[in-house]
C-alpha cells in the first residue's frame, strides 16, 4: 500500500516494543531439536518470526499459546516427509538457520523463498555444511536448494574460522553439531550477535564461549617497551560439544533493538526525548547506541537487567547537534541491521558522513547501499555511492519525497523516520514490506510523532 507520511510537528514518548526478531527465530527454530518444551514470552508476531514458527511445526513442533507464553513442544525425534518444500518467504535467518539443522538431522528438504531470498548468497552456509559431510543441490549457491541431511561426524569434530561476520552461519554450524552430536568448533575474527550461543547456554548445555582478550607482551623492536597483542588470530571461540543439549525452559525474549532504533534515531533528529522501555541491549546489538552518543546525543539507560541470559533496560535517548562520524570495520558490524536509519541520522548532521566495510548491506534483503543512495538523493541530500559504502553529505530543510521502498523492510522503516523531518508531505510506494519486521511499526511511529 502507497502511504503518505507529513512531518511531526512533535516528538515525544515512552513506548515499549515487540520481542527481538533474532531471538525469536532461534527459540522457534531451536525447539525443533529441543529434548524438553521451550515456554517462550514477548515472541514477535513479524512475518519472518511466523515462518520460522510455521516452519518448526512441519518438523513436528506443536505450538500451544497460555495466556501471553508461547509453548513450543518438540517431536520425540525430527521428521518430516521426504521432498517437502519449504518456503522462508523473506527471511534469511531462517533459510540459513534452518539448513544447519537439516544438514546435521537425517532429512531431505528444499528451501526456497521469495525473489529478494532467492537472490541472496547461500554459499556461505553451503560450503562448510558440505564440509561437515552434508549434501546440498542448489544452482549457483542461490535458493531454491535441496538439503539432504545426515549425521555428521567429522572426526575430532568440525573447525571453522568464519570468512564472513555472519551470525546466521555461525549459527547454523552450531545447529548442524548440535542436531548429529558432532562437536563443532567457530571462531570469529569480528564478534557477530550472539543470541544462538546464549540461548543455548540457558536452555541447554554443552556450550562454550572463549573470549579472547590482548595480552601485554615485550616489545620485539625495543625490549624495554611492552606492547599489547592479540594471543591467538580470532577474538571468539564457541564450541558445542558432541554431547550437547537443548533441554528446554523458558525464554523471556526483549524489546526489539533494531526497531528501537529507528524511534531512537526520531529522537536525535528531533532533538527531543524517546524512551523504550524493556529494549534489548545485548553488546553485540548496541553500536547504534554508542553512534548517537559520538554524534552529539544523550544516552540514559534504567532498569537494567539480564533476564534469560539476554541484557535489556529502559532507554532514553535524547537528540542534540549532529555531527558526522566515520564508520567502518567492526562498527560497521555492529551497525549491520542499522546503517539505513543511521544514514537517514547523517543526512540531518552537519558535514559529511562516510561509512566503509558495508558490502554485506549489497545482499541483504535489498541491496541496501543502492537503496539508501537513491532515497537520500530524492530528498536532496548529496550521497555518493562506493563499492562498499556511502558519503552522506547532510544537509538542513530538505525536501519531502517519494521513497521506493525496494521491498526492503529497514529501507522503509529508515525513510518513514526521514519524512518526519522533511519539508512537505512524503510518500512511500508500498509500505507493506514493514510487517515482516514489526508489523506495529506505524501504530508506534504515530503514537512517539504528531
Ligand atoms: C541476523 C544476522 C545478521 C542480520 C540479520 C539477522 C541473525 O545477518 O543482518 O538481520 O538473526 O542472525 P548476517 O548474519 O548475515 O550478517
Amino acid at each position: 500500500m502507497k502511504r503518505t507520511l507529513k512531518p511531526a510537528r512533535r516528538i515525544k514518548g515512552n513506548i515499549r516494543l515487540p520481542g527481538d526478531k533474532s531471538i525469536g527465530h532461534r527459540a522457534a527454530l531451536i525447539s525443533i531439536l529441543a529434548k524438553g518444551p521451550i515456554r517462550v514470552t514477548n515472541f514477535p508476531r513479524s512475518a519472518d518470526c511466523l515462518t520460522s514458527l510455521e516452519t518448526a511445526k512441519r518438523f513436528g513442533v506443536k505450538v500451544d499459546t497460555e495466556d501471553d507464553v508461547l509453548v513450543l513442544t518438540p517431536p520425540a525425534s525430527i521428521s518430516i516427509e521426504p521432498g517437502s518444500i519449504i518456503d522462508c518467504g523473506n527471511s534469511g535467518t531462517t533459510a540459513r538457520l534452518l539448513a544447519g539443522i537439516v544438514a546435521g538431522s537425517n532429512v531431505e528438504v528444499t528451501l526456497t523463498g521469495d525473489e529478494s531470498l532467492k537472490s541472496r548468497p547461500m554459499k556461505r552456509v553451503i560450503e562448510p555444511l558440505t564440509a561437515m559431510g552434508a549434501e546440498f543441490f542448489a544452482e549457483d549457491g542461490h535458493l531454491p536448494m535441496r538439503v539432504q541431511g545426515r549425521k555428521l561426524s567429522a572426526s575430532g569434530g568440525f573447525e571453522y574460522h568464519l570468512p564472513v561476520a555472519s551470525a546466521q552461519v555461525k549459527s547454523a554450524l552450531l545447529l548442524a553439531g548440535l542436531a548429529s552430536s558432532c562437536a563443532v568448533t567457530i571462531r570469529e575474527d569480528t564478534i557477530t550477535r550472539d543470541h544462538t550461543e546464549v540461548m543455548l547456554g540457558e536452555i541447554g548445555d554443552g556450550v562454550s564461549v572463549r573470549e579472547i582478550k590482548p595480552v601485554m607482551v615485550p616489545d620485539p623492536l625495543d625490549p624495554r617497551k611492552r606492547k599489547m597483542q592479540m594471543p591467538e588470530n580470532f577474538k571468539k571461540e564457541i564450541k558445542v560439544s558432541s554431547k550437547a543439549q537443548v533441554t528446554g525452559g523458558t525464554i523471556d525474549i526483549p524489546g526489539d533493538f533494531s526497531t528501537g532504533a529507528y524511534f531512537l534515531a526520531a529522537a536525535a533528529i528531533s532533538g527531543k526525548s524517546i524512551t523504550i522501555e524493556n529494549l534489548g541491549l545485548n553488546p553485540t546489538r548496541t553500536a547504534f547506541l554508542d553512534y548517537l552518543k559520538s554524534v552529539g546525543c544523550d544516552v540514559d539507560i534504567k532498569n537494567r537487567a539480564i533476564i534469560s541470559g539476554e541484557p535489556r533496560g529502559r532507554v532514553t535517548v535524547t537528540g542534540g547537534q549532529l555531527k558526522p562520524k566515520k564508520i567502518s570495520g567492526e562498527l560497521t558490524v555492529g551497525l549491520i541491521d542499522e546503517i539505513p536509519i543511521v544514514s537517514v541520522v547523517a543526512a540531518f548532521a552537519e558535514g559529511a558522513t562516510v561509512i566503509r566495510d558495508a558490502g554485506e548491506l549489497r545482499v541483504k534483503e535489498s541491496d541496501r547501499l543502492t537503496a539508501i543512495s537513491k532515497n537520500l538523493q530524492r530528498m536532496g541530500v548529496k550521497c555518493g555511492l562506493l563499492e562498499d559504502g556511502l558519503v552522506i553529505e547532510g544537509g538542513k530543510d530538505l525536501s519531502g519525497a517519494d521513497f521506493q521502498s525496494f521491498g526492503d523492510h529497514r529501507i522503509v522503516m529508515a525513510f518513514s523516520i526521514a519524512a518526519l523531518f522533511l519539508v512537505g508531505p512524503s510518500t512511500i510506494d508500498d509500505d507493506s514490506i514493514v510487517s515482516t519486521s514489526c508489523a506495529e511499526f506505524y501504530n508506534l511511529l504515530y503514537a512517539i510523532a504528531l
